[in-house]
């Protein structure tokens, strides 16, 4: 294991006001290093690029519309446009932003606000790959702006869902309690991951045979180009996976949903199944 995966989990937060002091240059080759050591159970490659502002020839494009502030470093994430792409994403990123906070740097998944085409020029994206997430990457300020406090209470970002909101046990009429299953680890650490506007799509059904992903359907206006809900899915699959191999436990992800479940307003996304 790279980290301590409660320790990693808890720690972590949408860092959005960035200390002056900078990331030296061997803590930043040491995340790179891990993110190209890395892939994913889904499939679609994943890359990572890290975008210096003050170098970038188009530097003084690159902005958050004020979201971020004091970073001078960003990761740029991009996949081959490929099925479960979003979910690769989810998992295989997530894995980059724990193994960041366990070195105390702080990291922001972004998927809408920044400036997504000066970004793109300032990287190098490989045709039939797409570019949903940025994230910058330094020290934490001791002071949060005004900015990230109110993004923060809008969102209700340091609540999460309960148990019976999320997770069932053999169809979804019955909520699943934490003492009667072997998962509660795993589905804890699943429970505190981020989510896009801290929306929390994820709905877990355990049943015999595993543990079965499901996106709750998103409506209207919440529907865009990117499916930033499949991300989340990811980014929760890797918690949840990390947390059962840190327990000594082995599994895959399998895609073949149970047939005799109703599933009202939700989307099958994959299954975790003990080896
Ligand atoms: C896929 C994804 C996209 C996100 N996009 C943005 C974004 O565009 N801007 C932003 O400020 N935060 C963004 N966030 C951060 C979430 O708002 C944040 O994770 C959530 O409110 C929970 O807060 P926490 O990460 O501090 O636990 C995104 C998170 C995820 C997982």
């Amino acid at each position: 294991m790279d980290f301590n995966v409660k320790d990693a989990v808890t720690r972590r937060y949408s860092v959005r006001t960035y200390d002056k002091r900078q990331p030296e240059a061997g803590l930043i080759k040491k995340i790179m290093d891990y993110a190209a050591s890395l892939d994913n159970p889904f499939g679609p490659e994943i890359r990572v690029q890290l975008i210096e502002k003050e170098t970038a020839a188009n530097g003084e494009k690159l902005g958050t519309y004020g979201v971020i502030k004091g970073a001078k470093l960003y990761l740029g994430v991009t996949v081959s446009d490929k099925p479960h792409a979003m979910e690769a994403v989810g998992y295989e990123f997530e894995k980059i932003v724990l193994y960041a906070a366990s070195l105390g740097l702080g990291t922001c998944w972004l998927g809408g606000t920044f400036n997504k085409s000066a970004f793109a020029e300032a990287m190098e994206i490989k045709e039939g790959e797409l570019f949903p997430i940025l994230s910058p990457i330094g020290y934490p300020a001791g002071k949060k702006s005004l900015t990230e406090r109110l993004m923060r209470a809008g969102v209700k970002a340091d609540t999460r869902l309960d148990w019976s909101e999320i997770f069932f046990d053999g169809d979804f009429s019955k909520p699943l309690a934490a003492k009667s299953t072997d998962y509660a680890y795993a589905l804890e650490m699943l429970r505190l991951a981020p989510s896009a506007v801290n929306k929390q799509p994820w709905r877990v059904l355990v049943c015999d045979e595993g543990v079965h992903f499901y996106k709750k359907a998103m409506t209207g206006a919440e529907i865009s180009s990117i499916d930033m809900q499949r991300i989340d899915l990811g980014i929760a699959m890797c918690h949840f996976d990390l947390a059962m191999t840190e327990q000594g436990s082995k599994g895959r992800f399998e895609f073949s949903s149970p047939k005799s479940v109703s599933a009202k307003g939700l989307e099958y996304i994959a299954s975790y199944v003990r080896e």
